[in-house]
């Protein structure tokens, strides 16, 4: 059985940090200040999967990072992590959910389909993506909070 927890404790930090390194090796390390909320799933005593959510702007709550770890895969725990973070935007008085995921995230797009999230066209006020880099290559996703 998985039980989400809220990250509090410098060792909860730690533990996110080794799964963000575990689930993105060749990407930056995750930053604290990236999210409001960061979120740890637990099987019994060890954390498998890790998200992220902040406000943008004043009625969008973004999903940040998320991950899950190899051997938890393939249960959609990405996706109870979306519903998850949906309510705690919703209590936090967002009206949509914003996330972005790359162009060959085929897991991460399906689990944002099934969640019942559409495509939107970024534009200058709505790109998440920091790096104008990358503005292009990301696929960004968005849903109404019901
Ligand atoms: C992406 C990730 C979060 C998915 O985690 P998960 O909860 O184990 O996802 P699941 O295996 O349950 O799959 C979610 C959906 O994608 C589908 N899926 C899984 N692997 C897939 C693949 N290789 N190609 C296409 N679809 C796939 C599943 O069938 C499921 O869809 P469904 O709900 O319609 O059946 C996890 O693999 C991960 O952390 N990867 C490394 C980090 C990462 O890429 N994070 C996301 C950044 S955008």
């Amino acid at each position: 059985m998985i039980e989400f927890r809220p990250v509090t404790s410098p060792e909860d930090r730690r533990w996110l940090r080794w799964l963000d390194a575990e689930c993105f090796p060749t990407d930056h390390p995750l930053r604290l200040e990236d999210a409001l909320e960061w979120m740890l799933a637990w099987q019994g005593d060890e954390p498998v999967a890790f998200c992220g959510w902040r406000k943008h702007g004043l009625s969008w709550g973004f999903h940040v990072r998320a991950g899950v770890i190899a051997k938890a895969q393939g249960q959609g725990l990405q996706g109870e992590m979306l519903t998850l973070r949906e309510r705690a935007m919703k209590a936090a008085g967002t009206h949509v959910a914003v996330t972005y995921t790359e162009a060959y995230s085929a897991a991460s797009m399906n689990s944002l389909i099934r969640a019942g999230y559409r495509v939107f066209e970024g534009t200058p006020d709505t790109r998440l993506v920091i790096n104008p880099a990358y503005w292009n290559t990301m696929v960004y996703w968005r849903k109404a909070l019901p």
